[in-house]
């Protein structure tokens, strides 16, 4: 049996985060400069997109460049906000018949101009679609996200539309980059390193963590479904015990 038919289609996670890493280390080993290691990563996010659209995903966030990766070398930077331009160019339609509505999360104003105005146009062009939600982390930090959301919070009470009693989970969620997404089920990192570099901090209280030596390169659908099947396996307790867990199980079949 291949991997993708051993994936239980009813228990697939809804939203999945994955921290592309490697790209730089891929290269390397090839022989090539970093810059190569990003152009071929761009291969594994279109098949990785496929795969969770025909899969059934709902929803799959990419952390493609954090608010620390602007401290890279000019070169390099450049390199990946042109890398984004085309590759937004050049896939959008590919979007557009895969039925994928693509988002955007992070300090989009921080961005170059011509990046914003290339983002701003896909995300319109795809609004009206139904199927995988793709959001891009992009110049994101969730240390960011969170304190901007407690100064949203606090601007709102200033103006007197809240009170702080009134502030709960659903409040505070409401003001992250993330209000109109469930919270990853599942996160993968590749290229060996177990951290989370500053991603989802809030929002990934209860998430599986799956780490994989893969660099994101050559990370491909194979990869991905068993990043799946090892998820599949696991007993999410969200602090209660397991025979907790078992019983409810045996109550719904
Ligand atoms: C991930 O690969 C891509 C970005 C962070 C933009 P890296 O560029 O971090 O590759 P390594 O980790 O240095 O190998
Ligand atoms: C995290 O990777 C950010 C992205 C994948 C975009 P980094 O390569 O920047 O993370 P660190 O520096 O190794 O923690
Ligand atoms: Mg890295």
């Amino acid at each position: 049996m291949n991997l993708l038919e051993s994936v239980d289609r009813c228990k697939l996670p809804k939203h999945i985060a994955i921290i592309m890493d490697g790209n730089g280390r891929w290269a390397k080993e090839q022989g090539q400069d970093r810059v190569y290691g990003h152009y071929e990563g761009v291969i594994s996010v279109r098949e990785i997109v496929n795969a969770c659209a025909e899969i059934g995903i709902q929803y799959l966030t990419l952390y493609a460049f954090s608010t620390e990766n602007w401290k890279r070398p000019k070169e390099e930077v450049d390199a990946l906000m042109e890398l984004l331009v085309n590759t937004i160019r050049k896939e959008i339609e590919e979007l557009k018949k895969n039925n994928v509505k693509l988002h955007i999360i992070g300090d989009f104003k921080s961005l170059p101009a011509i990046c914003q105005q290339e983002l701003n146009e896909a995300c319109e062009m795809t609004k009206t679609n139904t199927g995988l939600n793709l959001i891009l982390a992009l110049s994101y930090s969730s240390r960011q996200e969170i304190v901007e959301a407690a100064r949203n919070i606090a601007i709102k009470i200033q103006q007197g539309e809240l009170k702080p009693e009134d502030i709960n989970f659903q409040i505070f969620e409401n003001n992250l980059y993330t209000s109109a997404f469930p919270d990853p089920e599942l996160m993968i990192r590749t290229s060996g390193e177990y951290r989370i570099s500053n991603y989802l901090l809030y929002q990934m209280a209860y998430t599986e963590l799956y780490f994989t030596d893969v660099h994101w390169p050559a990370f491909r659908k194979d990869n991905l479904y068993e990043a799946l099947l090892n998820y599949q396996q696991r007993e999410r307790r969200f602090g209660k015990t397991s025979e907790q867990i078992q019983k409810n199980l045996n109550q719904h079949v």
